[in-house]
């Protein structure tokens, strides 16, 4: 099993903590790509644009072509917003990372360092809603790293942190295709209190879902 410590972020580690969030980020387009093509408006019109099509042309080619085009036009776009969204963190809370996390009140960043490289990042700071609580962001594991306990360390690292500052919880949202992200967080004693529909109209449409957790801390734990 590879050794990792987690320690302190650094300014050194810039560079690279960046590219894991876009890369961590980047991995979920194909399951959103599959979680939109189950929305039964999407495949509603995929089914009738075949359809019609191969009615009116009598032919196979015709409709293939246009669900194809229509598929990657969707790919397309799709990759095209989330990677506005990962340019959008970046320029956000990750453009100055030692100024954010480091030297504000409440806030941290921590890395999993292995081999003399960093392989997973973790990020804390105080919720808008409730100060009196922590949000945990910026939770990713490099691929060839995951499945050793990396996040859970870094959960129970964000866990001892807010311990020490005396918050009441620890707090985070997942997206519906954060499958092992959920898993990892439940496994750690994060619990589910909420779970709705992103309420713009394109979330609405692809049914864009955001479950948030919960960690209590309980006095005197
Ligand atoms: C989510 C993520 C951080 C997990 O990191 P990790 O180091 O692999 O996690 P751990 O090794 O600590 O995994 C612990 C738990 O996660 C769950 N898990 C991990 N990989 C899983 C998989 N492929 N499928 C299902 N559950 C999985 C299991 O419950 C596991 O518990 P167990 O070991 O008791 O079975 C990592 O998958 C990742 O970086 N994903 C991309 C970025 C991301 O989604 N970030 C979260 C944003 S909210």
């Amino acid at each position: 099993m590879a050794e990792y410590k987690i320690r302190d972020y650094r300014d050194s580690d810039y560079e690279v903590v960046r590219e894991l969030f876009s890369h961590g980020m980047s991995e979920y387009v194909p399951s959103v790509c599959i979680h939109i093509l189950k929305q039964p408006w999407v495949l509603f019109v995929l089914t009738c644009t075949f359809l019609i099509l191969l009615c009116s042309a009598k032919s196979f080619i015709l409709p293939i072509m246009a669900v194809t085009l229509l598929l990657a036009l969707g790919r397309q776009i799709l990759g095209y917003c989330w990677s506005m969204y990962i340019d959008h963190c970046l320029n956000e809370d990750l453009r100055d990372i030692q100024k954010t996390y480091m030297e504000a009140q409440g806030c941290h960043f921590w890395v999993a360092d292995a081999e003399d490289s960093i392989v997973g990042t973790v990020a804390v700071k105080p919720s808008d809603e409730n100060p009196e609580e922590l949000i945990l962001k910026r939770m990713s594991v490099r691929k060839d790293f995951r499945g050793l306990g990396i996040g859970k360390a870094l959960s129970r690292e964000v866990i001892s942190f807010a311990r020490r500052g005396r918050y009441k919880a620890v707090i985070l949202n997942t997206l519906m295709v954060q499958v092992e992200a959920k898993n990892m967080y439940e496994s750690v004693g994060f619990k589910k209190y909420l779970e709705y529909v992103m309420p713009t109209i394109y979330g609405k449409l692809i049914n864009f879902t955001i479950s948030k957790y919960r960690y209590d801390i309980l006095p005197g734990s």
